[in-house]
């Protein structure tokens, strides 16, 4: 049997497989709403223009709402014989309401049809993690709001550095969360043009208002050229492209997660709902969702290089090809938005251990820039010899198996003379977060200023 809505030219049906490798409406049924919308804005331009007459235009929307309801309820039967959502929805709408059905395609090409219907889908999306994102920055925004002067070891390659707070380390999340909000707000501002009435690709020469769909849809305007509305997909990739980065900050916050529940560390607790246990090993409280989110990022950046791997050889305009479009990003931003919840989630119930942080700092040796910088500031060292002699201190101390705050002071001055009893409250791990108020900075203060900036900034309106 051919195919009842384009089989006109063919004389038999396709051939078994066939079946299997065209359709696509096991996956693009799921954005019947934007497709119904689509058809509803389209055949009431198509009446409002005098193409259509008004009672088809009538029987046409009044069918689609019937189609609405049968889907969301369940009772629509897809069928993979034809092949996709599009052809799906008007063949069922042909059966509900008979021939004002063949009208609604006037004017109209499954290739801005899909178009429209995968922007509609990803502006959602882009909707949808935008309040996602959100309610993690706020969940991370109240932990920093509560250990802002809880002292932990910063690290570069993962040694011991410098003091900072707590505080100062979430809000650094927030704002590479922040600008993961702009980069997707960017796209949707870019992708917000309407395909709609570009047809196949050069057109149509029926007497259409695309402007009245554009904005029917929500869009701020119609595309400009009918054959790059139907050929790129540049909107998904740059939809997954931000996905991917905003993977890899979570994926950075996971690990950090995974290291800092470890034993050695034990800088914070992740609550039950959030551990599992070991069927072996009993004492076991694994971080099993943050291992997932910093495995599942690996996903959503494959997703990119499919997408981008599709498109990269394809003349213009349409070509089979960008069936392929849907899967990776379907599953990037199911698994981005999934990772978010999770993430959250953990972030808001999690218990930090400050007397953890504390011990920990103490052990590195963290404020022997501080000695350094008090010796440049009080007895004019230039900072290289200030360096050298902090650096004697730190070994020094590493032989007694102590802090640098705890050599006595006759030891101090054997390294430098200089140095008096002002640098015991200078090598403490607070006085060194304390003096870090420069804008930006660790300092207690700094934090809780940067606090209410971000609440500013990010969460309110
Ligand atoms: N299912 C198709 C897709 O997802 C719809 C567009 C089909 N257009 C065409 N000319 N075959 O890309």
């Amino acid at each position: 049997r051919t195919n009842e809505l384009w089989g006109g030219r063919f004389a038999s049906g396709p051939a078994e497989v066939m079946e299997r490798i065209n359709p696509s409406i096991d996956f693009d049924r799921r954005f019947w709403r934007e497709d119904i919308q689509g058809s509803k804005a389209h055949a009431e331009m198509l009446v409002a223009q005098g193409i259509v007459s008004a009672a088809d235009g009538a029987a046409i929307a009044k069918g689609l709402d019937e189609i609405w309801g049968e889907i969301e309820s369940g009772r629509f039967k897809f069928s993979r014989a034809l092949e996709d959502i599009h052809m799906n929805v008007e063949s069922r709408l042909r059966e509900v309401v008979g021939e004002p059905a063949g009208r609604l395609h006037t004017a109209r090409s499954r290739n801005d049809q899909v178009a429209l219907d995968m922007k509609l889908w990803c502006r959602g999306a882009i909707d949808d993690l935008e309040v996602e994102l959100k309610a993690l920055q706020a969940a991370l925004i109240d932990q920093a709001e509560r250990h802002a002067d809880a002292v932990m070891p910063g690290f570069t390659h993962l040694q011991v550095a410098q003091p900072i707070t707590f505080g100062h380390h979430m809000l650094a999340y927030v704002e590479m969360f922040g600008r993961d909000r702009g980069r997707l707000a960017d796209c949707r501002r870019r992708l917000n043009e309407s395909p709609l009435g570009s047809a196949a690709l050069a057109g149509t020469p029926y007497p259409i208002d695309r402007f009245r769909t554009a904005s029917a849809l929500g869009f701020d305007r119609p595309t400009a050229n009918s054959l790059d509305s139907v050929s790129d997909r540049d909107y998904a990739m740059e939809l997954i492209a931000a996905a991917g980065i905003c993977a890899v900050h979570m994926s950075r916050l996971a690990e950090e997660l995974v290291l800092w529940t470890t034993a050695q560390f034990r800088f914070v607790r992740l609550s039950d709902g959030f551990s599992s246990g070991s069927s072996i090993m009993p004492q076991k409280r694994n971080p099993d969702a943050a291992e997932l989110v910093r495995g599942k990022a690996g996903r959503v950046l494959g997703a990119f290089t499919a997408l981008s791997l599709v498109m990269k050889g394809l003349p213009l305009a349409y070509s089979k090809d960008m069936q392929e479009d849907k899967e990776p990003v379907f599953d990037a931003i199911d698994t981005l938005g999934l990772c978010i919840a999770a993430m959250t989630g953990m972030i808001a119930d999690m218990e930090a251990n400050p007397a953890a942080m504390r011990r920990a700092v103490e052990a590195g040796f963290p404020t022997a820039t501080d000695l350094a910088d008090w010796l440049v500031r009080e007895a004019g060292l230039p900072f290289r010899d200030a360096h050298h002699v902090a650096g004697r201190l730190v070994k020094e101390a590493e032989t007694r198996g102590c802090g640098l705050a705890d050599l006595p002071l006759d030891v101090m001055q054997a390294a430098h003379p200089a140095l008096d009893e002002r640098i015991y409250q200078v090598v403490s791990v607070e006085a060194s977060v304390n003096a870090r108020t420069s804008y930006g900075g660790t300092a207690p203060e700094r934090v809780r200023e940067q606090v209410a900036e971000a609440r500013r900034r990010f969460l309110d309106g």
